[in-house]
Order: C-alpha cells, then sequence, then structure tokens
C-alpha cells in the first residue's frame, strides 16, 4: 500500500557539508503493517518520514500510497491520509483551545468535505472515545488543552489521529519526551490503537528493546539506508544482543559511542 522506490535525499548538495541523508531506500509496507524503526542518531529515520509526508521533496525517486503517486504532492494535501506525532507533546494540539474544539477539528478530516458540527450527539461520541484512554479527560472537554499534561496531550493527539482515519501513522519518538509511567501508558494506547483499528504505522524508537516488543515488523536503518528488515517468526525471535551481533555482521562496526540506541528501559 506504501511502496518507496529508490528514495534519495541529500542536504546541501554541492557544499563541502553535502549529506545523503536517505541513500536510493526501496521498501513496502503493507497494509496494517505495524513497523518499528531503529538507528542512530542521524541515520535518516526523521528525514524519511519527512519525505514521506512531504515536508521535504526527495532529491530521487518516488513514493506511492495506495497505488497513487504522491512524490510530488503537497505536505498539506498529504496530511489529510498521513498522521503524524512527534516527540514533542505541544505539537499535536491546539493549546489556546478546549479539547472538544481540538477533538472536533481532527475529526472533520476524516469526513473529507463533509459538514458535521459540534452538537451534544458529537460530544457524546467524544466523551465515550475519551473514557477508555482512562486519563479522567472525559470530564475536562471544556477545558483548554494547554492545561494537561504531556502524556495527557500525546494520549489526546493519539486519540485525534485515530479518529481522523488515517492511511498511514508515522510515530516519531512520540514517547521519548514523557516520564517512564506516561511513555507507557501512551505506549500501550498506541498499540492497542493499531490493533483496534488496524492501523498502518510506523514508529521509530530509541529503545531497541521496545522496538523488538512492539509491532510486526521491524527496520534498522545506518547512513540512510535500511540495513535490516525483519518480521514474523524472526522478529519474534530476536533480543536485543541478537539485534546488536546483525548490526556488527552488516556494517562491521560497534555501537559503543551510541549509548542511546543501547538503551534497553
Ligand atoms: N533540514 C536539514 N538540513 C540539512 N541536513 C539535515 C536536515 N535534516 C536532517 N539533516 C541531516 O540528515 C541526517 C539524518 O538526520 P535525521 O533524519 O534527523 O536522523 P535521525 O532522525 O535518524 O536521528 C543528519 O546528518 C542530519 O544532520
Ligand atoms: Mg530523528
Amino acid at each position: 500500500m506504501i511502496r518507496l522506490e529508490h528514495l534519495s535525499k541529500v542536504f546541501q548538495t554541492g557544499t563541502v557539508n553535502e549529506n545523503a541523508a536517505i541513500r536510493d531506500v526501496n521498501l513496502t509496507v503493507k497494509e496494517g503493517d505495524f513497523i518499528t524503526i531503529i538507528g542512530s542518531n542521524g541515520s535518516g529515520k526523521t528525514t524519511l518520514f519527512n519525505l514521506i509526508t512531504g515536508t521535504y521533496p526527495p532529491t530521487e525517486g518516488n513514493i506511492y500510497i495506495r497505488g497513487k503517486d504522491v512524490s510530488r504532492e503537497p505536505e498539506f494535501k498529504r496530511a489529510r491520509y498521513i498522521g503524524r506525532i512527534f516527540q514533542d507533546p505541544l505539537l499535536g494540539t491546539a493549546s489556546n483551545m478546549s479539547l472538544e474544539d481540538n477533538m472536533m477539528i481532527t475529526y472533520r478530516k476524516g469526513f473529507k468535505g463533509l459538514k458535521v458540527s459540534l452538537n451534544g450527539k458529537m460530544r457524546d461520541f467524544f466523551r465515550e472515545k475519551l473514557v477508555p484512554l482512562q486519563m479522567g479527560l472525559e470530564d475536562r472537554m471544556k477545558d483548554n488543552v494547554g492545561l494537561l499534561s504531556g502524556g495527557q496531550r500525546q494520549a489526546l493527539t493519539l486519540l485525534m489521529m485515530v479518529l481522523s482515519q488515517p492511511a498511514l501513522i508515522l510515530l516519531d519518538e512520540h514517547t521519548a519526551a514523557l516520564d517512564p509511567k506516561n511513555a507507557q501508558i501512551v505506549l500501550d494506547l498506541t498499540t492497542r490503537f493499531v490493533e483496534e483499528y488496524k492501523l498502518t504505522t510506523m514508529m521509530i524508537t530509541h529503545n531497541m528493546s521496545q522496538a523488538i516488543r512492539y509491532g510486526t515488523r521491524l527496520l534498522m536503518m545506518d547512513l540512510g539506508e535500511i540495513i535490516l528488515d525483519v518480521e514474523g517468526k524472526e522478529k519474534q525471535n530476536l533480543t536485543v544482543e541478537k539485534l546488536v551481533d546483525k548490526f556488527h555482521e552488516i556494517r562491521e562496526k560497534t555501537f559503543v559511542s551510541d549509548e542511546a540506541l543501547l538503551s534497553q528501559g
């Protein structure tokens, strides 16, 4: 359903700082895949997302989503069917607006032009959706989102994204800025939504054991390339040690300097 063909991104072409952040990446993401992505800092994970969302045009190659070549489609158009969550909880919701207004805006996105308005029925629907988050947000629908904690905001962002029914969900270390307890809550919620709504998902994490434990498929990136792509039994049988070994095998270099990638929390 999503295909990346010979995708490349070079920054600052022709200068001494020329940097090939993505190098000839080929990838087919199947409908319903839940992909975890690991790779050391600067390996190109975020840039890959930026190319998929249209934040930057690719230097070379093409991106197909559900058969359509979207490589040259502007970011705002792709945002209608690609949901993205960042590390920073402030980026997903509008601080100076109420929960219900925030939810209404995203919900409208899913209707592609149909008029729906915030009425009693809609409020009941939102309340019903907020209850399972178990954060008491169903009683705070008129509060400004700016009053919520980081964990509550990420959970709300996640819920809103699900309501907008995107074809693809991109999570860029979306729990990394949260305390361990809230990170776990948001992660659990993520898995629940992905399974319940059969969402096609790509999730970047700096935590290897998380990447192994969650998802149906695992990618490892290094120097702008996908150097490992495993799923099914092979993924289930992975351990952090095996991953490190594989990386050594493939690249013949050590992770020693990269403590973040080795964190097992
Ligand atoms: N807008 C940009 N301009 C120039 N270089 C960039 C830009 N975005 C990313 N890069 C470079 O591309 C490489 C990959 O970065 P990034 O995709 O952010 O890595 P990751 O998310 O895996 O840590 C890095 O060398 C980074 O400095
Ligand atoms: Mg990144």
